[in-house]
């Protein structure tokens, strides 16, 4: 069945976190990934920086392992923290479906990893303009995957085993890892926008 292609502001208040409804097992075709990657290549970049790089992870055993990595941070991140009390429903379900994710990361079909070329260990003080190079292009892909019919979530846990990752990979120093995009064809196509906080209570006019 054809589906009319979303608007705008349809595809910035609907592309949600796909975990459980990524489907682990359909191929997705490598050609289709580069093509959301050249449409996030226009994302603002600063001037003189290199742009994002993106290692795209398809190989099985590589996906496994670092699945496995993965699955191991995450573990870190919640070892030792007592399950939050007081969650609403949306957030409890985030958690447990972010604990879904982890468990079967590596049998994802395609793994996207974003990073970030300094040539050197990441510089002290405020580091927003490097990393202003790098995240709204992984926000572009994100966007552009899902009007390509695929599904995304932002991950970040890998990065308490960032040496790890770079080690599987073989990224060399100097290049720093943002974000990793698991990426596939999702299960239904029902997206509704999130819950998020009344504007009023962060807009600030004029003065904070
Ligand atoms: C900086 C950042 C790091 C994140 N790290 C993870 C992560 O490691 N694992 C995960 O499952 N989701 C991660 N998320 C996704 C958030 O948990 C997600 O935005 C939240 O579940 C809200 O879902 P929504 O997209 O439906 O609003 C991250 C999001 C951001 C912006």
């Amino acid at each position: 069945m054809l589906t009319a292609p979303l608007t705008a502001d349809a595809l910035l208040t609907r592309t949600r976190s796909v975990r459980r409804r990524l489907d682990l097992t359909r191929p997705v075709p490598l050609s289709l990934v580069e093509e959301c990657l050249r449409i996030a290549q226009q994302a603002p970049c600063g001037s003189g920086r290199t742009p994002a790089h993106w290692l795209v992870v398809t190989d099985p055993d590589t996906r496994a392992e670092l699945g496995r990595i993965y699955r191991s941070a995450f573990a870190d991140q919640w070892s030792g923290r007592v399950p939050p009390t007081g969650l609403t429903g949306a957030q409890r379900r985030s958690i447990d479906s972010a604990a879904y994710l982890a468990q079967v990361l590596g049998e994802v079909p395609v793994l996207v990893l974003a990073c970030v070329e300094t040539g050197a260990p990441l510089p002290p003080g405020n580091q927003a303009a490097l990393w202003g190079t790098l995240l709204p292009a992984v926000w572009s892909y994100m966007l552009a995957a899902r009007s390509h019919g695929l599904g995304t979530t932002w991950t970040a846990a890998h990065l308490r085993h960032e040496k790890e990752v770079a080690d599987l990979l073989a990224i060399p120093e100097g290049i720093h890892q943002g974000a990793l995009i698991p990426t596939a064809y999702h299960l239904g196509t029902d997206f509704h926008p999130a819950s998020r906080p009344p504007l009023n209570t962060t807009l600030h006019l004029d003065r904070w």
